[in-house]
């Protein structure tokens, strides 16, 4: 933060002052105790959403049917998980610990993205996914690039970037398979049937009832509401599904000429609020998958941290 305030400020004038100047705070930076907690519980659930987002899609990397599908979806999968790795980063920069939070992610103390515990049915799911799913990010993920934490808004331009080659490589994908036999354009179909619902519920309740929404505007943490970024996503794929030749399984949805965006259907919040207590699909599968993979990864962990103390040893017999 650069702003000048008279340093008789209290920490928190100064804090207040750069909010309102839109500039960043840094990790060495005074910040109020809520807006660390908020930012390390919002960052966590994202790097929590990236990790378990790498399941549904890895599903499908043995059977991509070509070389070029299989090569596109093991660089998108591999994307995610270094997304995991620049946000659990940069929870860190605030106090907290890596092994903490996925300690918290394995015992169901800390949540990831409810779209996850979706199955992915069909290889059309990979491109719904990837045009959906990474779509309704990006809408999310964008303005999260001006967000007024330095580290979070950091690491969510690069994020951004990957995740816009995501959604391209899903809608290039589908547009295929609607353009191909009947067969597989009714995959196509079946597939955005599926994902659109569970998709629009990404952005999280509606604001009358978002609980974290007012303050986290406040800070900038968030710079626009649940409703109207979902009224963005929304007004985004009309016109990419008739491109696709597909439809949204949506029968109010319709131009409103005068609010100038796509009126849409009521969302099924007891299917959202249902998935988010556990009983999706596959929230036990997804989650019995991270702990496994957590805990055949421990010889990896272990042989990182013994090569680190060896060349610290070593580093310091060379000084003396
Ligand atoms: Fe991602
Ligand atoms: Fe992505």
């Amino acid at each position: 933060m650069t702003t000048t305030v008279p340093h008789t400020a209290t920490p928190e004038a100064v804090f207040d002052a750069a909010v309102a100047a839109d500039e960043r705070i840094e990790p060495r930076d005074w910040m109020p105790d809520a807006y660390r907690a908020t930012l390390v519980r919002q960052i966590a659930q994202h790097a929590h959403s990236e990790i378990i987002g790498m399941q549904p899609e890895a599903n499908w990397i043995t059977r991509a049917p070509s070389l070029r599908r299989k090569a596109i979806l093991m660089a998108k999968v591999q994307d995610e998980a270094g997304h995991g790795l620049y946000l659990y980063s940069a929870a860190e920069t605030l106090g907290v610990d890596r092994e903490e939070l996925l300690d918290k992610l394995h015992s169901g103390r800390q949540r990831y993205s409810s779209i996850f515990n979706y199955p992915t049915l069909t290889w059309a799911d990979v491109g719904a996914i990837g045009w959906l799913v990474d779509g309704a990010a990006i809408t999310n993920q964008v303005p999260l690039c001006r967000c007024s934490y330095g580290p979070y808004a950091r690491a969510m331009v690069r994020i951004c970037k990957e995740e816009s080659f995501h959604q391209r490589q899903g809608y290039e994908l589908l547009l295929a398979l609607s353009r191909g036999t009947e067969a597989q354009h009714a995959m196509a179909q079946d597939a955005v049937n599926r994902w659109w619902w569970p998709s629009l519920m990404m952005f999280g309740p509606p604001d009358e009832q978002s609980a974290h929404s007012g303050q986290s505007m406040a800070w900038k943490i968030k710079r626009h509401s649940n409703d109207e970024l979902r009224q963005r996503f929304v007004d985004i794929c009309v016109p990419q599904a008739e491109s696709l030749g597909l439809t949204l399984p949506d029968p109010a949805l319709r131009w409103n000429e005068e609010r100038g965006h796509y009126d849409f259907g009521p969302i099924d919040w007891d299917e959202f609020n249902e998935v988010l207590r556990g009983n999706g699909p596959c929230n036990a599968e997804r989650l019995a998958q991270r702990r496994a993979a957590h805990e055949n990864g421990a010889w990896v962990r272990d042989a990182a941290t013994a090569y680190a103390a060896k060349h610290a040893t070593a580093h310091q017999e060379d000084r003396a």
